[in-house]
């Protein structure tokens, strides 16, 4: 198999120490031949940049190159894969995107409600710029997003890259919720064939099958009914905060049994609950700091320090496995299966074509291949709907630079509804992001 030359862009991210342990497991799926790390933060990028060279000069002896730079040519020249994983303003805006609209008590969250739209008007920006500087110098590589929101990122890209078939939009949510099935089931993750469809943060399971054919999906409801639901990834097994929400799985699944529903559907399905768990003062981008970013940057210094990683746990996650595997299937054409997000296009035939909607694809040399899935039912069409006109006109707004437009979407959003309060909180958010979003009409 011929190795590939990968950059990661965000290299300075919480996730790349994960991503680089996921590459050396995966190896032999997808072999490398160098790994670039690129960011527009030097500072940041060079401490996870020290740390990655002396993991892969442990772990990774058939890499040829490892390097990181924050020049673009450098890092984009003649690459066949690019894994994006930017944060625009960093975690210090998403404060505010879950600040303020908790303020006006309306769900304060990274990619759902105002705090989605927030951070969606500042995704779009960068990811056309870095996509633009990738198809400069390396025009057939792989592109895989992870940046959120992956709804409206997704949507956006779709409208100005029409004709780039090699740009996939993923999220790692569905996977870490089938670790959690696969726990159940006492199998592996790689075990299971997933039936779901929705968008981005916004789906459902049908069905869960093993290799053989085999229906699992009762037997997973009757667990998480009786047993109720944990997170088992690594990465979030013993975060409180995803504790929390896997455990309200049982719930909505006890609420409307039919489907078995994303965890992000919590935010829009008991909206008030979820204000009231939190506080305005100390929102989900502070525990990330003090938790997620303050770990990683305490293993960094002490993997600096012994210029070893002998005395660490190193944990390798489903994040990074899932882009990985992802990856070396559209490599090397293997025909996995895996849920990730595209154009419609009739695959929900009552749903509009364009819609970018998140249903499972098998992924070969020539792209994903996703399965018809056909009509669904009025209540998740009505909900998809609803959500997706919301994920549109947020574009529209960014692109047209229409207040009305970003006041339309805000008002559609289920964690808003009300046109005063949307306002309200549209106006906040102006203000808060004037060096990020494009200057909206009235
Ligand atoms: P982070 O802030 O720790 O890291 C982001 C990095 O991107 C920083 O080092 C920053 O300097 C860099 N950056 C910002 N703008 C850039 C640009 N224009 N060009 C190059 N680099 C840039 O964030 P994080 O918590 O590690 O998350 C990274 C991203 O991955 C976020 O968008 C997050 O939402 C996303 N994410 C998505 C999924 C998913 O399911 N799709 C899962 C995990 C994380
Ligand atoms: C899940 C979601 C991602 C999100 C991540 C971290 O994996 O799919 O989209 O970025 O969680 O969320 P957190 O709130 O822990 O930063
Ligand atoms: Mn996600």
């Amino acid at each position: 198999m011929k190795g590939q030359k990968l950059v990661i862009v965000g290299g300075g991210s919480t996730y790349t120490i994960g991503m680089i342990m996921s590459l050396i497991v995966e190896k032999d799926k997808f072999p490398l031949k160098s790994i670039t790390l690129y960011d527009i933060n030097h500072e940041r990028q060079e401490k996870v940049g020290r740390v990655a060279e002396i993991i892969l000069k442990e772990k990774y002896s058939e890499l040829e190159s490892f390097n990181y730079t924050t020049n673009k040519e450098e890092a984009f020249i003649d690459v066949d894969f690019a894994f994006i994983q930017i944060r625009t303003g960093g975690l210090e805006m998403r404060i505010n995107d879950e600040r303020i609209p908790l303020s006006y008590g309306v769900v304060g969250q990274e990619t759902c409600g105002p705090g989605g739209m927030a951070y969606g008007m500042r995704s779009i920006g960068d990811m056309i710029e870095i996509i633009d500087d990738i198809r400069k110098y390396s025009r057939d590589a792989w592109i895989l997003n992870y940046t959120n929101p992956a709804a409206i990122v997704a949507e956006a890209l779709k409208r100005v890259f029409p004709q780039d078939k090699k740009i996939l939009n993923i999220c790692d949510m569905p996977a870490a919720i089938m670790v959690s099935y696969s726990k159940i089931l006492g199998k592996e993750i790689w075990d299971l064939v997933p039936e779901y469809f929705g968008l981005n943060h916004f789906g459902w399971f049908t069905k869960i099958y093993d290799r053989e054919g085999n229906d699992l999906t009762d037997i997973i409801k009757d667990s998480i009914l009786s047993e109720g639901f944990l997170p088992q990834d690594s990465e979030i097994v013993n975060d409180p905060s995803w504790i929390k929400t896997f455990k309200r799985v049982k719930v909505m699944l006890g609420d409307f049994p039919e489907y078995l529903p994303n965890t992000y559907l919590q935010y829009y399905l008991y909206p008030e609950e979820m204000v009231k768990k939190e506080d305005p003062k100390y929102t989900r981008a502070s525990q990330v700091i003090d938790g997620r970013e303050k770990r990683l940057s305490v293993l960094c210094e002490s993997i600096i320090n012994n210029q070893s990683t002998k005395d660490e746990e190193l944990h390798v996650d489903i994040h990074g496995r899932y882009m990985v595997r992802v990856a070396a299937s559209l490599a090397y054409n293997r025909g996995d299966i895996y849920i990730v997000i595209v154009q419609n296009k009739g695959i929900i035939s009552n749903l509009p074509e364009d819609t970018m909607v998140e249903v499972p694809a098998m992924l070969t040399v020539n792209g994903p291949k996703p399965f018809a899935i056909g009509k669904i039912p009025t209540f998740y069409k009505g909900l998809i709907e609803g959500q997706g006109a919301y994920e549109k006109l947020v574009v529209d707004a960014y692109f047209e630079k229409d207040y009305n437009k970003a006041l339309q979407a805000l008002t559609l959003n289920r964690t808003v509804v009300n046109a005063p309060l949307a306002r309200k909180i549209l106006d906040d958010l102006i203000e808060v992001n004037e060096n990020y979003w494009p200057r909206l009409n009235r």
